[in-house]
């Protein structure tokens, strides 16, 4: 593990106030969150994207508190220094304020989780408050929200026009007032999300294909390194073809069992003469 100290709220808010950019990542497993951790990444989300990425539905809707926490739980283990948000997944907060302190509290309690985060606006900002209220440092997630894809028409950038935009403004700052330290901005244009980091008073933007003038940047980890089969969102940056790397490795494996290469000597283990001849002895 690494000597770094628990990544905190102020430890976040500090590297605003330097001008150092925040590095946020998704992450669904044990060993990605160890390799995570040892990069020195500030925060990871356990996305509820982890229902495309590691489940292969064709949406987040199916994903359950129950996936998320399994997950968040197995990523706490792996990165015990980074600022961990879980993601609250479909209908775990739409129902009502109650419903969503309850669930929030359970990333919390059960999973380890420094904060949560959820999507929506104006609509949520009263979820917002009762999470906060409830001791619970909440993050919102604007522009592209995956779980509202239909009503939004498909994965697109969202606020192109000036009244959609208005309308992101308005979302960010009533999401802001209910008390959310960070806003995540998904798929907006690049001078939309400059202009709420610019009137952000007290509150961390973080951009997801937004554009370089927000507090910080999230990427999709699977996005990254070329693992997820259906599509890489062109807001990705391929940073290494992991999927390469590991489809040569399993051809490679195929291929020294079917030509008897693999195992050698050093990949088992023996067992000495005198206790072998007295297994059989004893057969
Ligand atoms: O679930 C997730 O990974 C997310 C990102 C798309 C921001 O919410």
């Amino acid at each position: 593990m690494t000597d770094r100290k628990k990544v905190i709220l102020p430890t976040l808010f500090k590297k605003v106030t330097d001008g150092e950019p925040i590095t946020w990542l998704t992450c669904y497993d044990y060993p990605t969150a160890y390799l995570q951790e040892q990069a020195g990444i500030d925060m990871i989300l356990v996305g509820d994207s982890l229902g495309m990425t590691m489940l292969g539905y064709d949406s987040t809707l199916p994903v359950t508190m129950e996936d998320m926490m399994r997950h968040t739980q197995a990523v706490r283990r792996g990165a015990p220094t980074a600022f961990l948000v879980g993601d609250m997944p479909y209908m775990s907060y739409q129902p009502s304020t109650e419903t969503a302190v309850r669930n929030a509290g359970r990333f919390m309690a059960e999973c380890g989780c420094d904060a949560i985060k959820l999507e929506g606006g104006v609509a949520m900002a009263d979820r917002i408050k009762g999470i906060v209220d409830a001791g619970i440092p909440a993050i919102g997630h604007l522009g592209l929200t995956p779980q509202s894809v239909s009503a939004l028409g498909g994965f697109r950038v969202q606020g192109k026009s000036a009244a959609l935009a208005k309308k992101i403004v308005d979302d960010a700052k009533a999401l802001e007032k209910a008390g959310a330290f960070a806003i995540l901005l998904e798929l907006v244009p690049d001078r939309l999300c400059k202009l709420i980091t610019e009137r952000a008073e007290n509150c961390i933007i973080m951009s997801l294909g937004s554009g370089p003038d927000a507090h910080g940047q999230l990427l999709i980890y699977h996005d990254m390194f070329g693992l997820y089969p259906k599509f890489t969102p062109k807001m990705a940056k391929v940073f290494g073809n992991g999927g390469e790397v590991i489809l040569n490795g399993l051809k490679q494996y195929a291929a020294e069992v079917t030509n008897k290469t693999f195992p050698q000597p050093e990949n088992w283990f023996g067992m000495k003469d005198d206790e072998y001849d007295d297994l059989l002895k004893m057969l």
